[in-house]
């Protein structure tokens, strides 16, 4: 693989909050972490599909999606029953690279596996296709986005949403406990009450590399999470997570630390 950090030497200055701005490649980040043969990103589709199966989202909703990156497989599942999806990521490169998706560009990437296995879960492996042209044209908007604002979406004001999902983001975010717990509160107040939010990713990771550039992680933990939605009225969580045989979900040739992979949903509380 052109792209594999093993061919290169690993940097070992960690990069982490403007950086994202400037090093990261989404390009590098699709080829390291969205492989066909991912058992890694299988996982996280598995336990959002179940997640959205039991969170009974109406037709019609509207769907955020938190720090995207140059990815929408965290959409699939959720996004069925949605009329609008909006994507929004810090960096712009990985806006464009949605965008490319939604445009049909035979340079973007191609998420059919993704499409391919969520449908199998849902016992309906012939509807890729049409699950694919729904969320393309579901996605209205690919917005610029900061966790740590009060207003992530600033300068734009957009309605509450219904659902909120996001995968692999405020690790990548959020430089300590404090900043984490901004952040969820910046983005919940996003979210309608009665509103359900989901989010996955890793437990535990210091680092992770794009190529052989190493970027920060906050290693969260489940009382972490926990404590944060809790501040934030999110209720009634369900968790599905992984924490044995973890070498399972890890990449070839890009070294992490996480001890846990999860995902979880909550509703904000009503009135
Ligand atoms: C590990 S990537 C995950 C991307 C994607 N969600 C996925 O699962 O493939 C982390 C993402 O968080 C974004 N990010 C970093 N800081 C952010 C911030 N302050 N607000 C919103 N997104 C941020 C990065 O630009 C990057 O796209």
């Amino acid at each position: 693989m052109a792209n594999d950090p093993a061919s290169e030497s690993l940097e070992t200055a960690t990069l982490s909050g403007v950086d994202y701005k400037t090093h990261f490649d989404s390009k590098i980040f699709l080829e390291n972490y969205h492989r066909d043969e991912s058992q890694f990103i299988d996982k996280l589709l598995e336990m959002l599909h179940e997640l959205t199966a039991a969170a009974g989202i109406r037709d019609g909703s509207r769907l955020l999606d938190v720090g995207s990156g140059p990815s929408i497989y965290s959409v699939i599942s959720a996004g069925s029953r949605c009329s609008e999806i909006v994507c929004s990521d810090y960096a712009t490169q990985n806006l464009d690279e949605i965008l490319k998706w939604v445009n049909g560009d035979p340079d973007a990437h191609n998420w059919q596996q993704c499409f391919e296995y969520v449908c199998s879960l849902e016992g309906k492996s012939d509807e890729w296709k049409l699950r694919q042209d729904h969320i393309r044209q579901a996605i209205k908007l690919a917005v610029p986005c900061d966790v740590h604002q009060d207003n992530p979406l600033t300068p734009l004001v957009l309605e509450p949403f219904d659902v909120i999902t996001s995968s692999l983001c405020f690790d990548a975010a959020c430089c300590d406990e404090s900043s984490f717990r901004s952040a969820v509160k910046h983005v919940i107040s996003l979210l309608k009450p009665g509103g359900t939010f989901f989010m996955a990713g890793v437990n535990g990771a210091t680092f992770y590399y794009v190529g052989n550039k190493r970027f920060n992680s906050l290693p969260l933990t489940d009382e972490i999470i926990e404590s944060a939605f809790a501040d934030v009225g999110l209720t009634n969580l369900r968790w599905h997570s992984v924490t044995g045989d973890i070498e399972k979900y890890t990449f070839e040739g890009l070294p992490c630390d996480f001890s846990e992979v999860f995902a979880v949903s909550a509703t904000r509380i009503s009135g």
